[in-house]
Formats: C-alpha cells, sequence, structure tokens
C-alpha cells in the first residue's frame, strides 16, 4: 500500500519558511503585495482566487483583487495590468487564466512585468525555465518538485512520464524534472500507446483532467504517482485524474484529490510573491536583500 503525500502537511512546512521571511521584511518595512485579476464567469477559478486571496490573508501578504465582468475588452485588461506593472505596493499579479475567448491570452500575459510574474507565464520566464536561469517558477510544477523533496525521492536518472503538455504544468513540469536529471517523457492526446509508456515510469504525474485517467494496470509495482487533475467523478465529488483506490495497491507514494498538489500550487504562489520581491529589490538598488 503507497504512502499517501500529504500536501497540506509539506504545505505547512513551507509557509512555517515563508512566514520567517514575511516577518523579516517587516522589519524592512517591506509587506509584499499581490494583485490577482479575475475575469468573472467561471465558477472553478472563482474558487481558486478565493483560495489564493484566503492563503494571503492568513500570511500577511497584502492582496488586491481585481473582479472583471465577462465583457471586459482587451484594451481595458490591458490597462490595468499597465497600471499595476507600475504601482509600487504591488510586487506580484496573477491573472487567472482561462480567460474567456474573445479575449487574447498570450497578449495579455506578455503585458505583464517579468519581474512581478508570479506564475511564471511570461515568455520570458518561460524561457528562463527552459534554460534553467530562473528566479520565478511554475507553481505547481514548483510545488510538486518540492513535495518529491520533502519525501526524499530522487529523480535523477529515473524514468518520467508527464502526462498533459499544458504550459501551466505538463511543459514546465517536463523542464523542472530535466532540470533535475531526470529522463522525462511528455504525453498528449496524439500519444500512442501511453499504457505502456506509464508501465515503465519510475515516477508519474498526471495533469490531463480525465477521472479515472490513470488506472492500476498503467502503473509499474513500486512506482510514485503525482496527481494534478482537478475534476469531478459521477456524484459530484472532488477527484483528480487518477484511480485513487486501485493505484494505491500499486505504487509506492501517491497524491491524493483533495489535499495533494493543490495546496503545494498555492503555497508557491506566495513563495513566488517573495521571489519577486526580492528580484524587484536586487534590479532597483543592485544588492541581494537579506532575509
Ligand atoms: N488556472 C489554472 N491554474 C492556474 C494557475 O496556476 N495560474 C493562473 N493564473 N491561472 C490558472
Amino acid at each position: 500500500m503507497a504512502k499517501i503525500i500529504n500536501g497540506k502537511q509539506i504545505s505547512e512546512h513551507i509557509r512555517n519558511n515563508i512566514s520567517k521571511n514575511l516577518k523579516s521584511l517587516k522589519e524592512m518595512g517591506i509587506i509584499p503585495g499581490l494583485a490577482v485579476i479575475i475575469v468573472e464567469g467561471d465558477p472553478a477559478s472563482r474558487t481558486y482566487v478565493d483560495n489564493k486571496k484566503k492563503a494571503c490573508e492568513s500570511l500577511g501578504i497584502y492582496s488586491e483583487e481585481y473582479s472583471l465582468s465577462p465583457q471586459v475588452t482587451q484594451e481595458e485588461l490591458l490597462d490595468l495590468i499597465y497600471m499595476l506593472n507600475e504601482k509600487a505596493n504591488i510586487n506580484g499579479i496573477l491573472v487567472q487564466l482561462p480567460l474567456p475567448k474573445h479575449l487574447n491570452e498570450k497578449q495579455i500575459i506578455k503585458s505583464i512585468n517579468p519581474l512581478k510574474d508570479v506564475d511564471a507565464f511570461h515568455i520570458e520566464n518561460v524561457g528562463r525555465i527552459i534554460l534553467g536561469d530562473y528566479y520565478l517558477s511554475p507553481c505547481t510544477p514548483a510545488g510538486i518538485m518540492e513535495m518529491l523533496k520533502f519525501e526524499n525521492i530522487n529523480v535523477c536518472g529515473k524514468n518520467c512520464v508527464v502526462l498533459g503538455r499544458s504550459n501551466i504544468v505538463g511543459i514546465p513540469m517536463a523542464m523542472l524534472l530535466l532540470h533535475s536529471n531526470a529522463t522525462v517523457t511528455i504525453c498528449h492526446t496524439k500519444t500512442k500507446s501511453i499504457k505502456d509508456i506509464c508501465k515503465n515510469a519510475d515516477i508519474i504525474i498526471s495533469a490531463v483532467g480525465k477521472t479515472k485517467f490513470v488506472t492500476a494496470d498503467m502503473v509499474k509495482k513500486d512506482a510514485v504517482v503525482i496527481d494534478v487533475g482537478i475534476n469531478r467523478d459521477d456524484n459530484g465529488k472532488l477527484c483528480g485524474d487518477v484511480d485513487f483506490e486501485n493505484v494505491k495497491n500499486v505504487a509506492s507514494y501517491i497524491t491524493p484529490v483533495p489535499g495533494g498538489v493543490g495546496p503545494m500550487t498555492i503555497t508557491m504562489l506566495m513563495q513566488n510573491t517573495i521571489n519577486a520581491v526580492k528580484l524587484q529589490y536586487k534590479t532597483i538598488f543592485g544588492e541581494e536583500l537579506k532575509i
């Protein structure tokens, strides 16, 4: 039976460290600020944004929410970002995705000051992640790397299979694993023989968005299974991509949904907001902020 990786507990551990950093910053008169922009209309996005705000409140990070109508124009959204790029008490800017179809998501993300891009979605930050020269981490992949580290799971030389090739999870996840010397395979909708590829994996990370996509017969004995999916089952219950009840009997480690990757993503966003403060300080004053 697999060990269930407790994302809440690992998250708490990291948040203790974040609290210490925030205390040091406060002593210097610095309170990190995060602006969260949401274009209303997607109930899941509303829940994620509420959780991000709650995390800021509980840690003592200043936050501002910009709740925009579903009819907001590209120009209005761009103007808001330009304003926030200049706003001194705002260190991080996050635009909750997905955006409605009439908005040009690529252009919106490109308009965020890369030094304030706490999601690490800006083309400059993505390039940095690919090169392994980054200061702002993609939150979900970074959270997963922290989970693996906490459990002493070394990815070096391991066969890692990432299911899904999204810009938010799949692609940056593959990059972080590669920088830690894993052998990485990305599977997607056009991949042939996903089952065989998974069966050979030491670590499977699923970010597909389909209930029970990863079944026990796809998992090698004692593999590590990380579930990024947030889905609803037939009864409306929150669940991941993995058939948890059966896969847990084959895997050595497994993350639950809820209580696995989710809490880590938000905690890494808080960490990135502090990292953004440090980065901006260095850019302005030319020296490291020592906290
Ligand atoms: N939508 C789903 N996940 C994320 C995320 O990590 N950041 C943003 N901005 N939008 C998302």
